[in-house]
């Protein structure tokens, strides 16, 4: 299993995606100044995966503060907080890490400035280790939604790259499914501009001998209509309380083509990506990226004329009715369900629903119904 991000020797050794699949190089980070810069340049990404990178990169700020009393501490570390929340708007799991952090300071708010200093970077890591156990779990709900025989299609990389370790998100069912001995396919969006689904969902599956096949985002349609696929897996940046789902750019468009189609379109997610505190999609972050990215091809070779006006959303919004189901650690459920949470950490437990179909009300309703046949 290749490491996304980890601790050696009091710094965080942090693996530059933006580099794969042609070269496996890490970037040594010695001040959160450089954790920072790699969560804005994509040498780390993915929701969970920067989460992660954000607690490290507030312990390693931490670690150079020097401060009198816990009032003091937590002055000075707020502004680190603020520079690491800068980076990227739209995944919730960088602002779940910050304020999971600043909790437990609170809790430990009588010892001393050292100890604090000491939980951070332990908490860091823990975060990281828990975070490839939900994936399991994760991956465990997904996959009774998949049959033997089936050919998943997923968009950018919700996979071990994105996440702290091995199963990824999206991909934590198809890997559970494939290590139940399901003869599964995966097809991959190439996922235009950055690439995520060519450059490292394709590489991750084939480093695990799953069948995986590379196409572009505007085949995606065809094959849907030529009955290629079977269910669409993808992840989530942030899922708020309607269940609308922020997720890389070109997702929305999958989702309606799945919905089109007859394919049951669902999304994993851990509930560190869910946000009960934003009603609708709408008041989402989106964020807004470089132009280089679209003008030019892997940072290298421009495709575009000098001077051409150029958008660069990197997130869309798919409304909840698209979605079939969530799979979290917790379990599959329906996004009429969120609405009801009060904490997704104690409600979702009492209303999986490891069969979707009893009850089924919506044509996605009884697509997801998958997990009973
Ligand atoms: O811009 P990126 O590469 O960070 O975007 C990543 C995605 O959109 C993923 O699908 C999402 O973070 C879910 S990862 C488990």
């Amino acid at each position: 299993m290749i490491k996304t991000i980890y601790w050696e020797n009091g710094i965080v050794k942090m693996l530059d995606q933006s580099r794969l699949p042609l070269e496996t190089i890490y970037v040594d980070c010695d001040d959160y100044i450089k954790v920072a810069e790699g969560i804005q340049k994509l040498w780390i990404r993915g929701a969970p995966a920067i989460g992660i990178a954000a607690a490290m990169g507030l312990a390693l700020g931490a670690s150079d503060l020097s401060a009198e009393t816990y009032e003091e501490f937590i002055k000075k570390l707020a502004p680190v907080r603020d520079s690491i929340l800068a980076t990227r708007p739209t995944a919730v799991n960088i602002q779940w890490a910050m304020e999971h952090m600043f909790d437990m300071l609170e809790k430990h708010r009588n010892e001393s400035i050292e100890a604090l200093k000491k939980r951070l970077k332990d908490e860091s890591q823990k975060i990281l280790e828990e975070d490839i156990e939900i994936n399991r779990a994760i991956g465990e709900a997904g996959a009774s939604f998949i049959r033997d025989g089936d050919t998943i299609l997923t968009h950018c990389n919700a996979g071990s790259l994105a996440t702290g370790g091995y199963y990824g998100t999206a991909t934590a069912a198809i890997r559970v499914a494939h290590e139940q001995g399901k003869k599964i396919k995966v097809i991959a969006d190439e996922t235009r501009p950055v690439l995520q689904g060519a450059r490292l969902t394709a590489w991750e599956l084939m480093e695990d001998g799953i069948d995986v096949t590379l196409i572009s985002d505007v085949a995606a349609g065809s094959l849907m209509l030529n009955g290629e696929v079977d269910l669409v897996i993808v992840g989530t940046d942030r899922t708020v309380r309607n269940g609308d789902v922020a997720n890389k750019i070109g997702t929305y468009p999958v989702a309606v083509l799945a919905a089109e189609n007859g394919i049951p379109f669902y999304v994993a997610a851990p509930l560190s990506s869910i946000d009960l505190s934003i009603k609708n999609g709408a008041m989402i972050p989106i964020e807004e990226r470089d132009s280089e990215e679209v003008t030019n091809v892997f940072g290298r070779c421009r495709i575009a004329p000098e001077g051409v006006k150029v958008r660069n959303p990197a997130f869309d919004v798919t409304p909840a009715r698209y979605v079939a189901a969530f799979f979290t650690e917790k379990g599959a459920f329906r996004p009429s369900d969120l609405k009801k949470l009060k904490d997704p950490a104690q409600d979702l437990e009492a209303i999986r629903i490891d069969t979707v179909s009893s009850g089924a009300t919506t044509a996605n309703d009884a697509t997801a119904a998958r997990s009973k046949s």
